[in-house]
């Protein structure tokens, strides 16, 4: 690990120790919120995030350009970035996977009223159901965090890629302007949970969101973690100031 990298594992939510108890909290969590998952998720980062989403999927492109690519979008949720995928794809036979049900009951009906093909297959992506070096692609947006150990997030990613795969990971960081920093601080610790509370009837939901990213590793420490699981070249650029991050790691 890293000298810098904090010395974190995978996601601990407050109160729960252990990796099987984290992944159940994560798992309900995301469960209990799964219907308003969209709206807050707009509204609370101003539509930002369609922005975020927006740029992985015009960086990767390429690898969906390329015909009969195998693409899974990983912690998949509501399927926002599957539907961008979806929207721009050219060769690529897209999948996507989520271990919460509510969230691919959710991901299901958006995909199923744009009679899309993309299949849905439940699974933790700290075990999936694949063979070993059978995908050109993998996406993985504001999932990679809540994984409950991360470093066998990336070795799970590295077993199923082929070789020469890529694996995009979008995720929230930390901003590198002090000021921007301090504003964003109490907004995340402040506001968020409040209006997610009022929102949802789970406060401890978006409570737990700006926790988890002020524990997450920054830019920096991920990508050095990538590059020690095996990946040969990571590259990652910042988003907003640095509140988001976009790695992409090819093996
Ligand atoms: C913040 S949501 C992101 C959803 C979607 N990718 C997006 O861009 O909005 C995180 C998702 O990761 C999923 N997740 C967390 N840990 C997981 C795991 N170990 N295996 C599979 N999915 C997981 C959750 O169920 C949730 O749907």
């Amino acid at each position: 690990m890293h000298p810098s990298m904090p010395a974190v594992t995978g996601t601990r939510p407050r109160g729960v120790t252990g990796e099987q108890a984290s992944a159940n909290w994560v798992r309900d969590m995301f469960g209990r919120v799964a219907a308003r998952y969209d709206l807050l998720n707009h509204l609370l980062s101003f539509n930002l995030d369609k922005r975020w989403r927006a740029r992985a999927v015009d960086r990767i492109g390429l690898l969906l350009d390329k015909p009969n690519a195998r693409v899974v979008d990983l912690c998949c949720g509501t399927a926002d970035v599957l539907l961008a995928m979806e929207a721009r794809r050219g060769g690529a036979i897209i999948f996507g996977s989520d271990f919460c049900h509510p969230m691919l009951v959710e991901a299901r009906r958006k995909i199923s009223g744009r009679a899309l093909a993309s299949p849905l297959f439940e699974a933790d992506a700290l075990s999936l159901p694949l063979r070993d070096e059978s995908l050109d692609l993998i996406t993985c947006a504001f999932g990679f965090r809540n994984l409950a150990n991360y470093e066998k997030g990336l070795e799970e990613l590295l077993r199923v890629l082929k070789p020469g795969g890529v694996a995009a990971i979008l995720e929230f960081s930390q901003p590198t302007n002090r000021v921007f920093a301090a504003v964003y601080g109490v907004f995340s610790a402040r506001v968020l949970p409040w209006v997610g509370g009022v929102m949802t009837g789970s406060r401890e939901a978006y409570a737990y969101l700006p926790e988890s990213i002020r524990k997450f590793p920054g830019a920096h420490d991920l990508a050095t973690a990538m590059r020690r699981a095996g990946f040969s070249r990571v590259e990652f650029e910042r988003m907003t100031g640095g509140a988001v991050a976009l790695h992409l790691a090819w093996k």
